[in-house]
């Protein structure tokens, strides 16, 4: 079986990184982790490098966007990379990139899309005074948390919760979503996932 080659962009932690990684590994999987990349000294570069996976790091601080394209994509084209899965990347990627990219750019968004779009999403949804909140993945298009929506995933907002709160207990379910998610891609389902 030939095994798409799938390239994960962090710039955090790394936890959805590594849920899809570990997913990655087992033999039955459509993917392999070829590469993982950082704009920045991202904690989960270390944890990558752990797992025995192929790491770069390219800087975006004090460079024109272009230029760290360039470098980002020709680092990708490198390792051989066919689908990318932005996992806690916090670079929006011009519509350029994303043209060469087309239709094989995945993104994990901890918010119920379309709401919610951009930062503090966890904030925005308890102001919302909405009683689920939850995470999506789409594939990604030139508009920021756009695209057509692949998965999601909804956790109630409990009386009490903080951002912070609401942030921890979606973290797993992130984890849960995106290699279910990602398996259907990479097996050419058009489909979303059901609700989990
Ligand atoms: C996740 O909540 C993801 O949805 C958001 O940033 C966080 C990244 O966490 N975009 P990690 O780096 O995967 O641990």
């Amino acid at each position: 079986m030939s095994r798409t080659r799938v390239a994960i962009l962090i710039s955090g932690s790394g936890s959805n990184m590594v849920a899809l990684a570990q997913d990655m590994a087992r033999a039955d999987h459509p993917g392999e982790a070829v590469l993982v990349a950082a704009n920045t000294d991202a904690t989960g570069l270390q944890k990558a490098a752990q797992m025995g996976l192929r790491t770069a790091m390219i800087p975006h601080q004090g460079r024109a966007k272009p230029a760290f394209e360039a470098d980002l994509d020709a680092s990708l084209r490198d390792a051989g990379a066919e689908v990318i899965c932005l996992a806690g990347f916090m670079r929006v990627l011009s519509a350029d990139f994303v043209a060469r990219w087309e239709g094989r750019i995945l993104n994990i968004h901890p918010s119920l899309l379309p709401l919610f779009k951009g930062l503090d999403t966890h904030r925005k949804a308890l102001e919302s005074g909405m009683a689920v909140h939850g995470c999506t993945v789409h594939g990604v298009t030139a508009a920021l948390d756009d695209g057509p929506i692949l998965g999601q995933a909804v956790i109630p907002i409990e009386p009490g919760d903080t951002p912070e709160a609401l942030a921890a207990r979606l973290l797993p379910r992130e984890h849960q979503l995106y290699p279910m998610v990602l398996r259907r891609f990479l097996t050419g389902e058009k489909a979303p996932l059901p609700l989990i």
